[in-house]
Parts: C-alpha cells; structure tokens; sequence
C-alpha cells in the first residue's frame, strides 16, 4: 500500500533542505544582528490558549487533540500566545526591552493554495516592554533588513503600514460604537482579498448606515499619512495616532528604508490581539500573499493573566518567501550545501584498512570524508567521488607503502600532491 504524503505538508529532500536551512540561517543571522536572542516553545499548548485572543479565524484553522487524560490541546497556529505565556512567567526576573527572536514549525488547517501550507516555518521577532514607536520601527526594519540581505529590493516589494489605534479613531469619530471595532477589523482585514462589490456588500451588513460606510471607504483608501491629518480636524485622538504612525515613519527613514514605506490604510491584519501599529510586507505586483505581518499587541500580556506589558512584533512565513525568491531568480542562492571535503580512496588491496583509518581520522578532526563501500579498483572509486561531487580525493598507494605518503588529487583543477600522512593530520588539526 502506498500512503501520499498529507494534503498541505511538504517533504524535504536534501535540496529542498538545503534551501530551507539557507533561509532559516538567513533569518537568524539577521536576528543576532538586530539584536534578538533566540527562544522557543512546546509544538502543543492547551487549546484554550488560542481561543483567549487570537481571534475566530484562527481559532477555525487549530489542528486540536485530545491527550489520554483528556486535556484537550492544539499544535500551535502561530508562537505568540507561547510568548506571551513564557515572558509572563519570568518577566520579574528580564531585563527590558525583551528582544526576542524564533523560528517555530507552525500548522493550520487552510484550505491549501498557493502561499497557503498546513504546515510552515516563519520567524518571529518581538519587542517587549516598549510602547514606543522605535520599537515598531525596529520590527519593521528588521523585517526589511532580512529581504535586502536576500537580494529583494524596493521594486520587488513594499512595507505597507497602518495603525489600529488610528483606525479606532477614525471609526469612532464616523461613528461607529466601541463594541463593534473587533467584528469590523475582521471585516476591514478583507478589502485586499476580495473585489470591490463583494467587499462592499459585507461592509454593509456591518455599517448599513451608507453615509458611514462611505466614510469608512473613503478613509480607506487615503494613501498618505498627511492626507488623514487633512482631514482630522481637530480630532485629537486622530491627530494623536497619527503623530504615533509620523513618528514610524520618520525613523525608518533615518534607517535607510524609508523606499520600502507606505502608509496603507487598508492594511487592517486579521488577528484579533494589535492594539497599535499593523503591517504586511507585499510583493509590489500584489499577486502574493503578505509575506510577512505583524504589529504592536499592547494588551495581550494582560490578557494571560500577566502585568499590563506593552508589545510588537511580526512573523514572517517561508512559503510565500520561498515563491517570490524563485521568481525573482534568488532562491538557489540561499541554498546551504556543504561540500564533501574528502573522498579517501585506496590503490592496492591491501591497504583497504588504512581507508577507514584515514577516513576516521579525517572526520573526527572535524572535516567530511566518505569513500566506496565497495571494494572496486581505483577508478571506480574515482567515479565515486565525483558523483558526490568531492572537493579532494586522497589515494592510498604505493607511495604510502614505501614513504607513508598520500596523494591528493583537487578534483577541480586535477592538481595532484604528495604529503606525509602525519603532516597531513596535523594540517586539518590546525
Ligand atoms: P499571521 O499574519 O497569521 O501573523 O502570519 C504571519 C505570516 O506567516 C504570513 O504573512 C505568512 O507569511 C505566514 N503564514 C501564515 N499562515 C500561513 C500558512 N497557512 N501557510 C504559509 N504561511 C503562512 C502571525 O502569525 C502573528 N503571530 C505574527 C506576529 C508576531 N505578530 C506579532 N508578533
């Protein structure tokens, strides 16, 4: 019986492997560089922990389980909750500002599509214990910071940021009442997804009042932070968030990414717990997904029984990266082969020993080394390394029975040398 792989997953043979580790190392490099230290968490948590504050979308897409003493749990959607549960319980005892950086496997049962896997990897940075808009700017820089490395550039891809507490504002000041704001951002979160008519036809059955619907369009579709304070008035709860974006902007600007800014309204995010700052990388020609998303989440702590601890961050999936990178020719770049240093190899019979001893030795002075299993001649043993795309082949043979001396052979160049085998083991120790 043959069992395909599970709808939504993907398997890893070694050159897709090979991209993942360059990608994931990228991420962490740029982490270490920007400041983060790295955590981690459990794959399961207890369900309950997703339906405190993540919001309905997510809460449909958990993978739940029932252990053997009847605890129900879930395989993690997302590592924030994780976060926000682990710095609760040590937060006495963390210097602040907590930089935090992971790299979580993540599952969600989506209906896979293009950019839409059940199981993913994304990074994860967050800020804890900062209101301020630096910290936001630094999120989003760091973000920024990672998709320059790989080569992405502000035509390829744009910042697109927004802020919650603006929007609160906003629709308050249209006159939408508080309790309303949460189911209308899940609604908001959907312009970019869906067409025009469709979308509007949803707004309405939230707003049925078309004055304020229209207002709420309209708001929408501004494209520059100044262009709200036009029309702020003397609102100061408007003129006050939007100070908060200004503010954002002004340092990502100084920090040399101010290209790859835009303020963008309609950039709403629909997880349920960002209070201040929300943003979504897009490739420019919006055919993706975002590729990554975050924002500012000042209440969640709280909300999981910890000190009211402001926080931002963003996670950044593999998947939708690894499509745009390919498009754009990087992907291959990224890739982590290391090479095979050695292929030991032996030219008389009786020397056959001697291989594994070299071989052994050659490996535990920390470099690779393979050879044939089988005991065919020379150039058999040659083909062999080749095929494993060696970078030097040794040869074990006549010269090592009269001067224990080995030959190396550069298999790029065909260059051939001859070096004593103890002077040989104390070059690689060194
Ligand atoms: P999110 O918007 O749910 O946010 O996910 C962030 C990114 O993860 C997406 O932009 C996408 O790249 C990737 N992603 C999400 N779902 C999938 C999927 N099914 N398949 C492939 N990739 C996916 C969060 O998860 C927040 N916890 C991020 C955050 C951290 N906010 C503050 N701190």
């Amino acid at each position: 019986m043959k069992i395909p792989p599970v709808k939504g997953t993907r398997d890893f043979y070694p050159a897709q492997m090979a991209r993942r580790n360059g990608i994931i190392d990228g991420w962490k490099k740029v982490s270490i560089r920007n400041g983060f230290e790295e955590y981690d968490g459990p794959i399961f948590e207890y369900l309950t922990m997703y339906q405190i504050k993540s919001g309905q979308e997510i809460v449909e897409q958990l993978f739940s389980l029932q252990d053997r003493g009847g605890r129900e749990l879930a395989i993690r959607p997302e590592i924030t909750p994780t976060l926000a549960r682990m710095v609760n319980q040590t937060i006495n005892s963390l210097p602040r500002p907590i930089k935090w950086f992971a790299v979580p496997r993540l599952c969600r049962a989506e209906r896979p599509q293009k950019g839409r896997l059940r199981e993913f990897f994304q990074w994860n940075i967050d800020i804890i214990g900062e209101n301020l808009g630096q910290a936001d700017a630094e999120v989003i820089f760091t973000a920024l910071d990672y998709l320059r490395m790989v080569g992405l550039t502000s035509k390829d891809i744009q910042a697109k940021i927004s802020s919650r507490k603006l929007l609160a504002a906003v629709l308050t000041d249209i006159g939408i009442p508080p309790e309303k704001l949460d189911s209308l951002y899940a609604v908001l979160d959907k312009k970019a997804k869906l067409p025009a008519e469709a979308f509007e036809a949803v707004l309405a059955e939230q707003v049925p009042d078309r004055n304020q619907a229209k207002k709420v369009l309209d708001f929408m579709a501004l494209d520059a932070i100044g262009q709200v304070r036009e029309v702020a008035g003397t609102n100061e709860t408007i003129m006050d968030a939007v100070r908060d974006v200004e503010k954002i902007f002004a340092m990502l600007e100084w920090m040399g990414v101010g290209e790859y800014c835009r303020f963008d309204p309609s950039v709403v995010r629909g997880l349920a717990y960002y209070t201040g700052m929300v943003f979504e990388v897009h490739d420019i020609a919006g055919e993706l997904r975002a590729i990554c998303g975050g924002g500012r989440y000042d209440n969640l702590l709280r909300d999981f029984g910890g000190p009211p601890i402001p926080a931002t961050g963003m996670g950044m999936g593999d998947v939708v990266l690894e499509i745009l990178l390919q498009e754009r020719g990087l992907l291959e770049k990224q890739a982590i082969k290391p090479p095979l240093e050695y292929f030991v190899t032996f030219a008389e019979q009786l020397l056959g020993s001697d291989m594994y001893r070299l071989a052994a030795a050659i490996r535990s002075r920390g470099h690779s080394a393979n050879f044939s299993y089988r005991q065919g001649g020379l150039s058999k043993q040659l083909k062999d390394a080749t095929a494993q795309g060696a970078r030097k082949c040794i040869i074990i043979g006549q010269e090592y029975v009269e001067r224990r001396q080995l030959v190396i052979k550069d298999m790029a160049t065909g260059v051939q040398e001859s070096i004593d085998v103890e002077q040989f083991l104390s070059r690689l120790s060194s």
